[in-house]
């Protein structure tokens, strides 16, 4: 399947399957992650693949709303970007959630990026201050998004790229 046709099939999914992923296709999609260019090839990015029932339960407790499926996803891989090493951390974790992302739609893995960095948690707490304290990592550590990942059990139609709203586009 050419690139332009996974993207349009990848969609956010945020109901999935009991089934777990397999190491194998954790590695892959972890690996799309480490291929993601960072600037000045800084790689800020920490990846804590959960699979833990547990754990994907408490990480689901450390934001208000919008992120509640996590702890019924087979997995979850969260991204820290270190700000003392990059101030690019925004990027460098986003691009590398992307990578992911693509990589799991190819292999038949659904994802959906939850939005961690400004959101708050369920007593008004940080989000990010609660993830950072869930994984025991310093206060430098920053963190763009989570991705959930799985099978899907309810996933939307894939786009039509000729259906694309071009009108944000301006050629010159
Ligand atoms: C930066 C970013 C943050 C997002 N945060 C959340 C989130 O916190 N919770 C959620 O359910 N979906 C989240 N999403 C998924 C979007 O809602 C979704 O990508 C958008 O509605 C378009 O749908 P599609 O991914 O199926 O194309 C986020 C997506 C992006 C790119």
């Amino acid at each position: 399947m050419d690139l332009l046709e996974l993207m349009a099939k990848r969609r956010s999914v945020r109901k999935f399957t009991d089934e777990p992923l397999s190491q194998e296709q954790l590695d892959r999609i972890l690996d799309a992650g480490l291929l993601a260019p960072t600037s000045m090839n800084r790689r800020p990015c920490t990846f804590y693949a959960v699979t833990d029932k547990d754990t994907l339960a408490e990480i689901s407790a450390c934001k208000k709303a919008g992120g509640t499926f996590i702890k019924d996803a087979p997995a979850a891989i969260v991204v820290f970007g270190d700000e003392a090493k990059a101030d690019t951390w925004m990027e460098d974790t986003s691009i590398a959630l992307s990578f992911m992302m693509l990589e799991a739609e190819s292999i038949g893995i659904s994802t959906c990026f939850v939005q961690i960095a400004f959101r708050k948690g369920q007593d008004g707490s940080d989000a990010e201050d609660n993830l950072r304290s869930l994984f025991h990592v310093p206060q430098s550590y920053r963190i763009s998004g989570i991705l959930a990942l799985g099978k899907a059990d309810q996933k939307p139609a894939p786009y039509d790229t000729a259906k694309l709203d071009r009108s944000c586009i301006v050629k010159i």
